[in-house]
């Protein structure tokens, strides 16, 4: 495996999460495979999860792990061919990531969208430059359109929920929940991609419930059923997963009858304790950070409802699996 940017560069699902339920068992089982290789975390945005797990992944490994926040530890970089750097870009990505080439066996990159223009987010210009001038195997940490990461630890998340509740075909949901800020697609956009996958191929069954106006792309969202009806969505749900997201078109946008602070929360699609009775006790997913009493009350975030921190454990599984099967190829 030369790149982990999405769904599409894994060729089985159910072998994936096998091997990162084997890894999570047995967590230092290949503590040598990593042994003088380097990985490198290159964040251009925040984060608690991605940081962490990834670094703790590398180190079960026997791997060297350096991380850089791009920007405010490191020179700010540009990324246009032919740019005249005579304003406040420091370092061209050209120098930057064949630098970071020679010190790192692996790099990841965090970089998100910037919701302005869609054409310029759908480039993936960091991730791509990055993959391109360090000629390194490159590990998406979330991207202006996914976050595979993130997506595989819900997989296994949800396997591991499918085994103690004996559930054969669980009904996972993903609902659109408010939130104060406009935020990016990716985490929507990739769940619903690898839900899709596993409709495919473990035979799950998923719906997508939003408001009217938040229709992911096409591209991600594919064959999932939508439903409006948060109600009637949520009905008989095994797994749901609960995540903010701004509109794929107008993209970028809130609709501000729906958002705080213009509603009152909880608000009609936070997810209550009372809007879980109609569903198989179903367990509640979200990737973190969330916004308590916004997105998600009190009363399922402080219940067993709430899967969300075994959800945040199992980012360290999905990161050594990926890396241990990128070790493995080199
Ligand atoms: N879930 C997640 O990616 O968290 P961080 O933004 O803290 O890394």
């Amino acid at each position: 495996m030369k790149q982990f940017f999405s769904v599409h560069d894994i060729t089985d699902l159910r072998s994936t999460i096998d091997q990162a339920l084997r890894l999570k068992a047995h967590p230092y089982a290949h503590d040598t495979i990593g042994k003088h290789k380097t990985l490198g975390l290159l964040f251009f945005n925040p984060s608690l999860r991605t940081r962490l797990s990834s670094q703790k992944a590398a180190h079960n490994l026997g791997m060297d792990c350096l991380v850089i926040n791009a920007g405010t530890e490191s020179w700010k970089m540009e990324f246009r061919d032919g740019a005249v750097m005579n304003t406040d870009t420091v370092e061209h990505i050209k120098e930057g990531a064949a630098v970071l080439g020679e010190y790192c066996d692996i790099i990841g990159v965090r970089s998100f969208a910037g919701l302005t223009d869609r054409d310029q987010d759908e480039c993936e210009e960091v991730l791509h430059s990055v993959q391109q001038y360090s000629g390194r195997p490159i590990i998406s940490l979330e991207s202006a359109l996914r976050h595979p990461l993130q997506s595989l630890a819900d997989c296994i998340t949800i396997e591991e929920i499918r085994q103690k509740e004996s559930v054969d075909k669980p009904k996972i949901v993903l609902t659109w929940a408010p939130h104060p800020k406009a935020l990016p697609q990716a985490v929507p956009n990739s769940f619903a991609e690898w839900m899709n996958r596993s409709v495919e191929e473990l035979g799950y069954d998923f719906v997508i419930t939003h408001p009217p106006g938040y229709e992911l792309s096409k591209e991600f969202s594919g064959t999932a059923q939508i439903i409006y009806n948060q109600h009637e969505a949520l009905a008989d749900a095994d797994v749901i997963y609960v995540k903010n997201w701004s509109a794929y078109d107008p993209y970028g946008a809130i609709l501000p009858e729906y958002n705080p602070p213009h509603v009152e929360c909880p608000a009609e699609w936070t997810i209550t304790l009372d809007k879980l009775t109609q569903t198989r006790n179903a367990k509640v997913l979200h990737f973190l950070p969330t916004r308590r009493n916004v997105e998600i009350a009190d009363d399922v975030l402080d219940s067993p409802h709430a899967t969300v921190i075994q959800e945040a454990g199992n980012r360290v599984f999905a990161m050594q699996t990926v890396l241990s099967t990128m070790l493995s190829a080199s």
